[in-house]
């Protein structure tokens, strides 16, 4: 991996860059020019949120860029007090730039501000609100906590959705096409939807696939795995469990977009809810080894070829070892193994947290932490397990930050066991 991260080298610079979101955008281009012909909107303050990497931050500076506007941009949880605040900010909102430029008050991440002991940090922002002569723009990702309430009412509220698949995959080719790659349509299909929604996702994704490759296929994406995407993977199963035939199995999988891992996972997990007869069920697992077999074996090998008995023992197999059991409805359940991913505090408390970490040792913002380090912490805890325990005994992160980083519980098990050994 070079050391120039693709969301860095292909972030929209102008607003027409920005996929997506389209009814978000022209709203606060609308604001923006009437602060810019000194028509002072009724609401002072626009307030951005919405899920993760659709592109809140960069659109705000896009805008600055388009309009001219010199934006001023503060990470919020980096500022927690008052004084801090007012200090940093508080003339920002008033003074005349010395370039004579327009400003624009940016404070990014305020979800970490509230939760904080000190509360003064968004009376702080309140304040610069109601006495800016300058456009503020303020973003988290959920707006909805109470503590948020009274600057709320203050906002002019622009929601980010989760960007589209097509818009997701315009972007994918752009940098693609710029790249110098020929991609394949199957395989940004997959890329973008396995991003659901998170722009800045995809893109990390695809650097880690295409870096390097003046070619990329679906082969070379399908090993990323899906993300739980639990319509398909439902249906699938449906259509397995149910299957009267062995082509009828293996098509379901066919059609499908699902990752055999994942897809395995979710057999292993759902065949004893399925089939009622103990021996359909021991008949479904031995074909599940049998898959689990193969699956060792293309590892080692490295022979793509063999993938297709995969599927068959566990498609094919699976759905012929039934017997005696006819399924009915069946409440599939989550796999256990991947559960535990998943439980626990929220995702964005443990990117926080790890985003802490790395502020403590590296000296970098929280915001620069998790856009330009955390990324490349993943593809280290995916792919180099020794060098993810020296990472994680440096960063002094717990066990939860492990399996979050590597979101592969077999991983985060050998690392955590190093860490330990060490
Ligand atoms: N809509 C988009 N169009 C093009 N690129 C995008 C878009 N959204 C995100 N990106 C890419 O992802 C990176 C991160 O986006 P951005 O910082 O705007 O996300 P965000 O919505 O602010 O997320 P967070 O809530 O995590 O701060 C950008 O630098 C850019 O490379
Ligand atoms: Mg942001």
């Amino acid at each position: 991996m070079g050391a120039v991260l693709w969301t860095d080298k292909y972030k929209p610079r102008t607003l027409s860059e920005v996929v997506g979101n389209e009814k978000a955008k022209s709203k606060l281009l609308e604001w923006a020019k009437a602060w810019k012909e000194g028509r002072i909107p009724e609401k002072k303050a626009a307030f951005l949120y919405g899920p993760p990497g659709t592109g809140k931050t960069v659109t705000v500076e896009a805008l600055a860029n388009d309009l001219g506007f010199e934006l001023i941009e503060t990470n919020a949880s980096d500022f927690r007090t008052e004084a801090q605040i007012k200090r940093v900010i508080g003339s920002a909102a008033q003074a005349a730039s010395l370039t004579g430029k327009p400003r624009m008050l940016l404070f990014d991440e305020l979800d970490g501000i509230v939760g904080t002991a000190d509360a003064g940090g968004l009376k702080a922002i309140m304040g610069i609100v109601k006495q800016a002569r300058c456009p503020v723009i303020l973003i988290a990702n959920n707006p909805w906590d109470p503590k948020f309430r009274p600057l709320r009412e203050m906002c002019m509220m622009v929601e980010f959705k989760r960007v589209g698949k097509r818009d997701i995959m315009k972007h994918l080719q752009r940098i693609c096409e710029r790249e110098g790659i020929r991609a394949d349509r199957k395989a940004l299909a997959f890329l973008a939807d396995r991003a659901n929604g998170d722009v800045r996702s995809a893109v990390v994704d695809l650097q880690a696939v295409a870096q390097g490759k003046k070619e990329i296929t679906y082969e070379d994406v399908a090993w990323l795995g899906m993300r739980d995407r639990k319509k398909e993977i439902f249906r699938v199963l449906g259509n397995i469990f149910h299957a009267d035939k062995c082509s009828r199995a293996l098509a379901a999988v066919k059609e499908a977009e699902v990752d055999l891992d994942m897809l395995f996972e979710w057999i292993y997990e759902n065949v004893p809810r399925a089939y009622k007869d103990p021996r359909d069920v021991a008949r479904a697992m031995d074909a599940l080894s049998r898959a689990d077999m193969f699956k060792g074996r293309i590892i080692r090998t490295q022979d793509w070829g063999l993938g297709r008995y995969i599927t068959t023992f566990m498609t094919a197999g699976v759905a012929m070892a039934k017997e005696k059991s006819k399924p009915g409805f069946v409440k599939f359940s989550f796999p256990e193994r991947i559960r535990y991913l998943s439980r626990g505090r929220s995702e964005r408390e443990l990117q926080m947290k790890i985003a802490e970490a790395i502020k403590r040792r590296c000296h970098v913002s929280t915001k620069e932490a998790r856009e330009k380090i955390m990324p490349y912490l993943r593809v280290i805890f995916q792919n180099n397990p020794e060098m993810a325990a020296g990472l994680a005994r440096w960063l002094d992160l717990d066990e939860e930050a492990i399996k979050f980083l590597t979101a592969d519980a077999k991983r985060a098990k050998e690392i955590i066991s190093l860490l330990k050994a060490s």
